[in-house]
C-alpha cells in the first residue's frame, strides 16, 4: 500500500461517506472542494460522466483543478471537445502524459503494443501517469458510477484509494445514465458527439468500438481483448 498525498484525513473517510451518501452530486463536488482545495482533482476522460462534473466544478470554483491522461491515441472528438471545454468554461485542463511517447514506445515494445499486450500498454499510457499525479494530490474526483459493473457496485461516494494512497471522491456514484444525460439537457453541457454514435464509454481509440443498442455500455471496451479495466480503478485488471 502506497502513501502519496497528505493522507492526515484519511480517518475521516467513513463518516464524509455516510454524511454524503445521499447528497446531491453538485454539493458533493463542492464539498471536495471545500475540503481539500487545490489539494484535489479531477481525473476526467471528457466521457459524458466527467462533463457533468466539469459543469459541477466550475460552479463551486472557478479554476477547479482537472487533468487528463493523454496516452496519444484518444479519439480526435475526444481531443476536440478538450477545446470546447477550454472554451466554454475558461480553463485549461492538465495534459499528463506517458514516459515514453508513442513512437519510442514503439520502438521498445513493437509498434501497436496494445494489439499485443494491452495490459502493459495501459500500465505505462495510463496507469503510470495516473500514479505520478495522484502523488502531489490528497484527493481524486472520478466519475465512476455503480451501475457500470459488478466492481463499482460498491464504490461509495466517498473512499479510502488503497493503491494509490489517497481519498478518492465518486460524485455520481448513485446516479443512473438517465440521470446523467437528465443533468446535460437542463444544463447544456457539451459532450462527445460520439456517444450519439453508439459509444456509451469512450476510452483510447484502438481499444473502444461502438455498442449494439441494448448491449452493455461497457462491451465496446477492450472488446475481443479479454479485458474490462485498465487498472486505474479496481477490478479484473493487473495491479502495478
Ligand atoms: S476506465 O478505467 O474503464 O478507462 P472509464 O472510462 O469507465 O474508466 O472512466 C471512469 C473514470 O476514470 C472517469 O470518470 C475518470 O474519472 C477516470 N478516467 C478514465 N480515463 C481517464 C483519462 N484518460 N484521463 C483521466 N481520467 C480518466
Ligand atoms: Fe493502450 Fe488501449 Fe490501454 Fe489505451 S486503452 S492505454 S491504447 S491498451
Amino acid at each position: 500500500m502506497r502513501h502519496f498525498g497528505d493522507t492526515s484525513r484519511v480517518g475521516s473517510v467513513p463518516q464524509w461517506a455516510e454524511a454524503l451518501e445521499a447528497a446531491d452530486p453538485l454539493d458533493i463536488a463542492a464539498w471536495a472542494v471545500s475540503e481539500f482545495g487545490t489539494q484535489v482533482a479531477l481525473a476526467c476522460s471528457f466521457g459524458v460522466e466527467d462533463m457533468c462534473l466539469i459543469d459541477m466544478l466550475v460552479r463551486a470554483t472557478p479554476a477547479p483543478r482537472v487533468f487528463y491522461l493523454d496516452t496519444g491515441v484518444l479519439f480526435p472528438e475526444t481531443y476536440a471537445l478538450i477545446d470546447i471545454v477550454k472554451r466554454r468554461y475558461g480553463f485549461v485542463p492538465e495534459r499528463r502524459l506517458p514516459a515514453l511517447s508513442l513512437a519510442r514506445q514503439a520502438e521498445h515494445y513493437g509498434d501497436r503494443l496494445w494489439e499485443r499486450d494491452p495490459d502493459a500498454c495501459c500500465r505505462m499510457r495510463k496507469v503510470e501517469p495516473l500514479e505520478q499525479m495522484l502523488k502531489g494530490l490528497g484527493a481524486w474526483i472520478t466519475g465512476i458510477r455503480r451501475d457500470q459493473t459488478p466492481f463499482r457496485a460498491g464504490a461509495k461516494v466517498v473512499e479510502y484509494d488503497a493503491k494509490f494512497g489517497l481519498v478518492k471522491v465518486n460524485p455520481l456514484v448513485r446516479w443512473t445514465t438517465g440521470q446523467v444525460w437528465r443533468y446535460v439537457r437542463q444544463h447544456r453541457v457539451p459532450y462527445n458527439p460520439l456517444h450519439d454514435r453508439g459509444y456509451p464509454s469512450i476510452g483510447c481509440a484502438p481499444c473502444t468500438k461502438p455498442v449494439r443498442p441494448g448491449d452493455d455500455p461497457r462491451s465496446g471496451r477492450w472488446a475481443h481483448q479479454g479485458k474490462t479495466e485498465c487498472g486505474i480503478h479496481p477490478g479484473a485488471a493487473p495491479s502495478l
